[in-house]
This record gives C-alpha cells, sequence and structure tokens, in this order.
C-alpha cells in the first residue's frame, strides 16, 4: 500500500512537472555568454572539453555542455522565476590521468542547492537536476576536492535552464570586479626612518647598508653609536666598512631634511648569524626566466632606487637560474665551455663582467644574489657546482656576491639516497664552504620542503623553500598564494632570527606565466587578493622577495610591497611567525607576536563573498580593552574589548595590530 501511494504520489508530481515545464523556455549554458566564468587552466570552452577535445565523460559523449577546469566559478542572474538546472556531471574522458578529481557544486542565494560528490577520471556522469525556485543568483563551482587541481578538468555536460520569465544570464558579481585601490598612505614630506631594527654581520666580513628611509630629498643622514671600522656617507645614508670585534652594538641613526629629521634605533649584532630579519629584494625568475641579462639586473638595481622600494627595506637584486653556460647548448650567447680548464665556473655571454655588475649594484648600496644548485645541471640545464662546491662558492665571493640560492633539481642523480642524511648532505657541503669565506652570504635552501627542511634547515642555511613553485600552483579555488601560504604557515614553530621558512616569491604587477616561461602579464590577482598575500607573507615572516617586473611597477604594485607597517611586522627583531588561530574552508586568522608584546593579526576571508571574520583577544593571551590599528590604512580604529570583528572582502584581510605599539 505505502509503495502504492508513493509510487502514485510521484507519478502525479512527475506529471505536474512536466506540464508545468511544457510551458516553459529552455537554454543551455554553452549558449550563454562564458567571459564570467573563471577557470583554473585554460579557458571554459563550449561544446568541447577544456583542452578542446569532443565532450565525454566516463563512455558517454555528449554533444552539449562546457568543459571547464577546477577550480571554476560561474555566477548566473535568475530572477527568481526559473525552473530548473540540469547536468551531467563529470571528469572528461581526456583528462588521462588517475589524479583527476573534482567536485561540482551549485548554490543557490549562497545556499548550497547541491554537490556531486568527489568524481574521478573514467566514472560514469553524475546526475544534477535542481530546482531554481525563488533564487536570484546562481554560482556553478568546481573545486578540486582538496588535493590539488592537476588534470582536473571538468564538465558541465547537457546543462540545460528552464525558466519561465526572463532568461539566465552570466555575470561578474560585483565584489570580484575590483578596481585598484591604495590603502597605503603616501609617506610624508619628514624623514621617516624605515627598515629593519636589527641586522646581523659577521666580524671582519665587508659591511653594506643603505638605510632605508622616505622623505623628501636631499636628506642628509648621521648616525650615533657605529662600531669601530664603519663610516656613513651623509649623503646617501650608505654604512661600509668592517667590525673586527664581535659584539652587539646599538647605534642610532637619523636623517634630517627641509621638512624635520628623524631617529631610529639599530642594533648591529657583529657575530655568527646573518639575517637577523627576513631578506627583502628582487629576484629575477618570473618575469626574466632564461631572458635574463646583466643588463636587466642592473635596470632591476636602478628601479629600487628610483621606486622608492629601497626606502622600504628591499636590499638584495637576485639573479636566478640561467646567467651560467648551458651544458651542450649550440646558442653562441650561452653555449660553449661551461668552466675554465681550472675548473673555474664561466658565466654566459649575457653577463660579461660579474664583478663589475655586482660593483654596480653595491654602489648604490645593495646587494647582490645568485643561484646555482648542487647537482650538475641547474633545473634549466644549465651547469651546476657538482664536484665544484669549493671553488664555486669562493667565485662566488670573489664576484662579490652576497645571497646564494642553491637548487637541488637534478642533484637528485647523485645523490645516492633519499633518507635525511643523503637529503642535507649538499646543503652541509655548500654551508661549510661558505662558513670558510671572508664574506658575508646569505643561504637560501630550494628543495621545495623534502625531509621537511624546516626541521634542519637551520643547520645548514638561513632560510629554506617550504614547497613547490609558486607560479606553478593553481590553488584550487583560491589564488595558489594561499595554498602555498597555508602550507608554509603550518610550520610557524622553526622560524626564528637567522632561519626562515620561504613560502616562495611575491608573484604579483607583471609577472611571467611560471609553466611556460612566459612574457610578463599583469596579474590576475584582485587588489584584495594581493593585499591577503603580503599581510600573509608578512605574518609569516617569510623573506619579502618580489618576483615580477622591476620595470612596470605601477602605484598599485608599490602600494602593496611598500607599507612600512605591513613590513614592520615581518621585520620584527622577535622573529616569530605566526601561529595559525583558525583556518576553515571561509576563514582563516593568524597571528603574530611581536617585540613589543602587540600582535598582528590578519583576518583572512577565504570565501566567495564578504563576510565577517572575528579574533577574541584570550585567542592571543590578551584581556580588556585593547588598541587595534589597521596597518593597511596605518589608521587607529579604536578601543575594543574582549575582541574584534569586522566585515572582510571576498579573498580579502583585515590585517591589524592588537595592544599599544612601542615605537
Ligand atoms: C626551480 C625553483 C624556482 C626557480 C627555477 C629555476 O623550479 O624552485 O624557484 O629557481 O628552478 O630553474
Amino acid at each position: 500500500m505505502n509503495n502504492v501511494r508513493s509510487l502514485l504520489g510521484l507519478g502525479l508530481a512527475t506529471l505536474a512537472m512536466a506540464s508545468m515545464e511544457a510551458g516553459a523556455a529552455s537554454v543551455r549554458l554553452d549558449e550563454l555568454d562564458l567571459g564570467p566564468m573563471s577557470c583554473g587552466w585554460g579557458q571554459p570552452r563550449k561544446n568541447k572539453s577544456v583542452t578542446q577535445k569532443p565532450l565525454a565523460i566516463g563512455s558517454q559523449a555528449f554533444a552539449n555542455g562546457v568543459g571547464t577546469h577546477a577550480g571554476s566559478e560561474c555566477w548566473v542572474a535568475l530572477d527568481g522565476q526559473a525552473r530548473t538546472f540540469s547536468a551531467k556531471v563529470g571528469v572528461d574522458a581526456a583528462a588521462g590521468s588517475d589524479r583527476a578529481s573534482v567536485e561540482f557544486m551549485l548554490l543557490g542565494n549562497d545556499v548550497e542547492l547541491w554537490r556531486s560528490g568527489v568524481c574521478k577520471w573514467k566514472e560514469a556522469p553524475r546526475d544534477c537536476r535542481v530546482s531554481l525556485a525563488g533564487i536570484t543568483n546562481l554560482l556553478l563551482v568546481v573545486t578540486d576536492a582538496d588535493d590539488g587541481s592537476g588534470w582536473d578538468h571538468a564538465d558541465w555536460a547537457d546543462a540545460v535552464f528552464e525558466f519561465n520569465g526572463q532568461p539566465p544570464k552570466t555575470f561578474r558579481p560585483k565584489f570580484s570586479l575590483e578596481e585598484p585601490f591604495l590603502l597605503t598612505p603616501a609617506a610624508p614630506a619628514q624623514p621617516r626612518i624605515n627598515g629593519p631594527k636589527v641586522y646581523g654581520v659577521r666580524p671582519g666580513s665587508p659591511f653594506l647598508y643603505r638605510i632605508p628611509c622616505t622623505g623628501q630629498r636631499p636628506v642628509t643622514f648621521s648616525a650615533q653609536g657605529l662600531p669601530e671600522g664603519l663610516a656613513l656617507d651623509p649623503a646617501t645614508g650608505i654604512i661600509t666598512g668592517q667590525v673586527a670585534k664581535a659584539g652587539t652594538y646599538q647605534a642610532t641613526l637619523a636623517a634630517r631634511n627641509a621638512q624635520g629629521q628623524a631617529h631610529r634605533e639599530f642594533r648591529i649584532v657583529v657575530g655568527k648569524t646573518l639575517a637577523l630579519t627576513p631578506p627583502m629584494g628582487w629576484n629575477s625568475w618570473y618575469i626574466h626566466y632564461n631572458r635574463v641579462t646583466d643588463k636587466v639586473m642592473r635596470q632591476a638595481a636602478d628601479q629600487m632606487i628610483a621606486t622608492g622600494m629601497a626606502d622600504y627595506g628591499y636590499q638584495y637584486v637576485n639573479i636566478d637560474d640561467c646567467w651560467m653556460v648551458k651544458v651542450n647548448s649550440k646558442d653562441p650567447m650561452i653555449g660553449g665551455p661551461t668552466r675554465e680548464p681550472n675548473g673555474r665556473l664561466l658565466s654566459n655571454k649575457h653577463f660579461p663582467d660579474m664583478k663589475a655588475m655586482t660593483d654596480y649594484i653595491h654602489a648604490k648600496g645593495l646587494k647582490a644574489g645568485t643561484y646555482i644548485g648542487p647537482g650538475p645541471e641547474t633545473c634549466a640545464g644549465y651547469e651546476a657546482s657538482y664536484g665544484h662546491e669549493a671553488q664555486d662558492a669562493r667565485t662566488f665571493a670573489e664576484w662579490g656576491f652576497d645571497f646564494l640560492k642553491y637548487d637541488w633539481c637534478s642533484y637528485t642523480s647523485k645523490a645516492g639516497g633519499n633518507t635525511l642524511a643523503h637529503l642535507k648532505k649538499p646543503y652541509q657541503l655548500m654551508w661549510g664552504e661558505l662558513l670558510k669565506l671572508d664574506r658575508d652570504i646569505v643561504f637560501n635552501l630550494c628543495q621545495y620542503g623534502m625531509g621537511e627542511v624546516w626541521k634542519w634547515g637551520a643547520e645548514v642555511g638561513h632560510c629554506w623553500r617550504t614547497t613547490g613553485d609558486l607560479g606553478l600552483e593553481s590553488g584550487g579555488g583560491l589564488p595558489g598564494f594561499y595554498k602555498i601560504g597555508f602550507s608554509n604557515a603550518a610550520h610557524w614553530d622553526y622560524a626564528k632570527p637567522g632561519a626562515w621558512n620561504d613560502p616562495d616569491y611575491i608573484l604579483i604587477g607583471w609577472v611571467g606565466n611560471a609553466s611556460g616561461m612566459g612574457e610578463g602579464v599583469p596579474t590576475n590577482l584582485t587588489p584584495n587578493e594581493q593585499y591577503s598575500y603580503m599581510s600573509l607573507w608578512s605574518l609569516m615572516a617569510a623573506p619579502l622577495i618580489f618576483s615580477g617586473d622591476m620595470a612596470k611597477l605601477d602605484d598599485f604594485t608599490l602600494n602593496v610591497l611598500c607599507n612600512h607597517e605591513v613590513i614592520e611586522v615581518d621585520q620584527d627583531p622577535l622573529g616569530k611567525q605566526a601561529l595559525v588561530l583558525r583556518r576553515t574552508k571561509t576563514e582563516a586568522v593568524l597571528a603574530k607576536p611581536m617585540e613589543d608584546g602587540t600582535w598582528a593579526v590578519g583576518l583572512f576571508n577565504l570565501g566567495r563573498a564578504p563576510s565577517k571574520v572575528a579574533v577574541a583577544w584570550q585567542e592571543i593571551s590578551l584581556k580588556g580593552n585593547q588598541k587595534v590599528r589597521d596597518l593597511w590604512r596605518q589608521k587607529d580604529l579604536g578601543t575594543f574589548q574582549d575582541g574584534f570583528e569586522c566585515e572582510v572582502p571576498r579573498h580579502g584581510v583585515s590585517f591589524v595590530r592588537v595592544g599599544t605599539i612601542k615605537p
């Protein structure tokens, strides 16, 4: 009886729906404008897969539908009278890997209407059918099912809307149409000394420090309490010399111009440890790739001064891969013998005189960095240091380099195993050679986090990449920097002065396409995402190394890179990395204890729409009334009891400092 009744009920309902639908119009998803549909790789295709093959899921072929790639979103405006959306969904048959896995979701008026569950390659299509009654905005989502978006080719096949009133229309939501907006206030005309409050150097090593200072030029610099052996050029603010005696020297830097004057405490620690605060600078990789030349390095140094980045503490001008001779290359500019007969390393013809280049960079008060690897070849197939470690370290010192990135790559062929001892060995070897030099070289390990490098990196270097390449990370739903950033954030306990987790470069402004070593294009991160990126890196006490085009820095990019209160969080002398207080699919809260007892707190909204994010004082062991300052706007927000909550834009951040800041 029950069965009969339910069958009857079902029958009536189906009949009712069919008859109502009889009067409804229909339109296919592939007939709508797909311009607003985002796609984690490639672009959405009508009636084809993302790789432009015929649409197919499992063994079933489809004439119509949309091929996209996780993470993908598409907003559709409805008038509340649309009836149904139906589709067959799944991983496209041409994805070609068991690692492909996606999940489809529909949200109506911000509420989840349906989700597919995880779909894998070769599986049969799943049915999607939802009622759209009352819905005015519909969001079609494809996620990477939380396991990375490689091979995640996803199809909305036979996707059809049935509607009574206005036809559905795709649109870009207002909050994703962000015009660049500047938050960082312009620097005042009076001098303001920026940069780290503490600086490490080894006894007897060449000392070079350009006082980072904003304000109207000319500025006259002076200093009190500099250790013996150092001299300051009052016109440029560049301190040079060498300090013979180990010890901690408390100096006061001063700057004066027609508008006023400024002072700042500067502790010089002459001892064993370098990089007492995270290195700041620029690296050539993500814009010049194998096009890097002496000329672009010099231009980058010029630009670091001209754009004012150096006035905020950016200091290192670092070449990445592709400056050496390329093994077996026929190109006369980069081919030929890789070393002199005595084994001394050669640069390729785009770098005619390394020493002259570093002299040029140093004359501006900046530092020069280089790159090589422990294997026979670098990642891009250029000569590397295997079997020549001691000689190469000496060559780098003679050439005048101050920073070395040491990239594992082809060392796999020589490692002889992958135990911890094998993983450490090449870094121990080069570290030992660097320590013998009479020059300070900051050592950056690049081996993508193998062997939990954060646990031992401090024994053999100053900073270590914790993940794969950020430029190759699609992120799955969120921009790649979030994924890499959160992975790096988990290792907060291992960062300390002289030893930093490195989540890779700041890829904003004009920046190249990493997978194709392509020419620069403007970043596709929204302004809010860029503020989040810089905030997250500062909270993590990450090296702040920009790797976009120095020749195309615009006001917006500079306002992200050059906010002295944000940078101060990164450069805080206590050297703690932020704790992750909370992280869900929709929000993250990170908090970094500062030397003066205040906390820097980042409230991140990972959701698709603006939303409130909060921190309670008890989460950061504070009580009662606390001052809150907005770091991006450099504005006091008032005193708050028990905690702080505010509305945060989509993928954006509210970056605040809690407590009474001591100058
Ligand atoms: C690796 C590194 C990158 C870059 C390239 C150069 O992929 O992780 O940062 O240095 O090599 O080839």
